[in-house]
């Protein structure tokens, strides 16, 4: 069957790949993951290269997860006392200065990238190429909004009339409470936090109760770059009550919140019931995210595309493919050769350089999805699994990466975090779903209502921007993965369900954190 062939063609350069590799460093497993090389971040370390393997391993090993101790809701007040205090003596810095402790942090985590990589693997279970893409991340966020500060924030001089002279500046707006994900427990910690801070800002900064030990490293890594003690706290502890805290008190000047749309609107809603004055919300929520992939796209390439975006990370990226809307004439094939590739996926331990996909977070996320896995079961049409590793490569919480075959996609209802991905037939045959043309498929995924990201692979490029245009999304990926969007490169950040924008890694970004001041003299 050529689309079997197929399948194996796609896996068996990196069967070579990881043959070739084997030999690298004595005694250790060096096979590359599926999921290719990481990209160098800026200081050039390549997971793959056999030295730096041989020294992130070494940092791995002696990784501690530092126990963070519990905030009591009963302290947020005096520590927000503090920050009111502290945003004061912080948003007299000249903004240069604040640029310059965003440099040098980022200098100090590309110098500790190892031993941040030990903590991503061992607190947030991620694989040794997404910890050291994570790590790259956030030294990125640290630079790209150093240099954002710097070009964006400083006082304008704005046109007027003679004996007049109008100037605008911006300023922080107080204490701003940064609430985050275990997703991304160090790119956007770091991301929300050194935004808020160079901005002006005082910060309240409290993580995902099961990732505060990264965190807590980066908070030190600010101090120590010059954050003075009281512009900046750590409040780890469950959302519903440190977190809700926070959002209630009254020294609150800005939330800017990374999770669940029902969190994200939990906080709206608290913020608005507060009395005092109208606080501002930023939040990057969920995505029901979609791949569109007509008659004339390269089925190797979407196939390589669907196994990226719907499985890298285990599927817990907010980015992640969730629906693939593949076009009738070319459906069979593609299933059958992404029923092939995510065969070759290994799961297993994320420490090991040969694990594509690790675990799942924590054990009630496994124990959610096995339960709507379960229910897929029963309801649709099962394309592709991965196998589960032998016993002994086993560790907690993984969750074989499936996908499942549905009518329509308006029975895609809920967001599944994990590695699930549904897939619909488009085309001029699916008259019963009514997904008959490109542009009908598009209306439906917009109706879900949730606006991340979308892919789309074809080969007309007029259909590609007509397409891109009708969707309600924040980011648009034709022809590739739909992850992994880079700072200052792709901004990233949706729209509706998803979120309110602005976009994290854009231009805009910065000025959502800041209070605006006119000044007009008359001269
Ligand atoms: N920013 C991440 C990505 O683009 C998702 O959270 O994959």
């Amino acid at each position: 069957d050529p689309q079997v062939d197929a399948g194996e063609l796609l896996a068996s350069p990196l069967r070579a790949a990881r043959e070739a590799l084997k030999t690298g460093v004595e005694g250790l497993p060096l096979p590359p993951q599926l999921f290719g090389p990481a990209r160098a971040n800026a200081a050039g370390w390549d997971v793959t290269c056999p030295a730096h393997w041989a020294t992130l391993h070494t940092a791995l090993a002696s990784t501690q997860v530092e126990r963070i101790p519990e905030s009591a809701p009963a302290s947020v007040a005096d520590t927000m006392t503090r920050l009111a205090h502290g945003f004061e003596s912080w948003e007299a810095y000249p903004l240069a200065e604040r640029a310059a402790v965003l440099r040098r942090a980022a200098a100090a985590l590309e110098a500790r990238l190892p031993e941040f990589c030990g903590l991503l693997v061992k607190e947030a279970h991620k694989t040794l190429g997404d910890a050291v893409a994570e790590v790259r991340e956030a030294i990125d966020f640290c630079r790209y909004y150093a240099q954002q500060a710097e070009e964006r924030l400083g006082e304008q001089l704005l046109p007027g009339p003679t004996g007049e002279r109008n100037t605008l500046r911006c300023t922080g707006r107080g204490v701003f409470v940064c609430i985050s994900p275990w997703n991304f427990p160090l790119a956007i910690f770091a991301g929300q936090v050194v935004a808020a801070l160079v901005t002006g800002n005082s910060v309240a900064a409290k993580p995902a109760e099961q990732t505060p030990a990264v965190a807590a490293r980066f908070v030190a890594v600010l101090h120590e770059a010059g954050v003075p003690a009281d512009a900046l706290a750590l409040l780890h502890g469950p959302g519903d009550t440190v977190g809700a805290a926070l959002v209630a008190d009254e020294r609150t000047a800005g939330v800017c919140f990374t999770g669940s749309t029902q969190v994200a609107k939990l906080i709206q809603r608290a913020l608005a019931a507060k009395d005092g004055p109208i606080v501002p919300l930023i939040a990057e929520t969920g995505g029901l995210n979609a791949m569109l992939v007509d008659s004339t796209a390269l089925p190797e390439q979407v196939v390589d595309a669907v196994v990226q975006s719907a499985f890298r990370s285990a599927g817990q990226r907010c980015s992640a493919l969730r629906l693939l809307c593949v076009h009738e004439a070319i459906a069979d094939g593609v299933l059958t050769m992404l029923a092939g590739a995510t065969a070759e996926l290994r799961l297993g331990d994320p420490a090991r350089l040969d694990t594509d996909v690790g675990p799942l977070i924590d054990g009630e996320a496994h124990a959610h999805l096995r339960q709507q896995v379960a229910r897929l079961e029963g309801e649709a049409r099962l394309i592709a699994r991965s196998p589960m590793p032998t016993l002994a490569q086993a560790v907690p919480n993984l969750l074989a990466p499936v996908a499942f075959e549905l009518a329509r996609i308006a029975d895609v209802r809920q967001e599944l975090f994990g590695p699930v991905l549904h897939v619909v037939r488009w085309g001029p045959g699916q008259t019963a779903s009514g997904a008959t043309d490109a542009a009908a498929v598009v209306r439906q995924i917009n109706a879900l209502g949730y606006g991340l990201t979308l892919g789309v692979q074809t080969r007309i490029d007029g259909r590609a921007q007509q397409l891109a245009h009708a969707a309600r999304v924040g980011n648009v990926y034709v022809n590739r993965n739909m992850i992994g969007a880079v700072v200052g490169v792709q901004p990233f950040g949706g729209e509706g369900l998803s979120g309110t924008g602005p976009k994290a890694g854009g231009p805009h970004y910065l000025y959502r954190f800041c209070a605006e001041q006119t000044v007009t003299v008359n001269t």
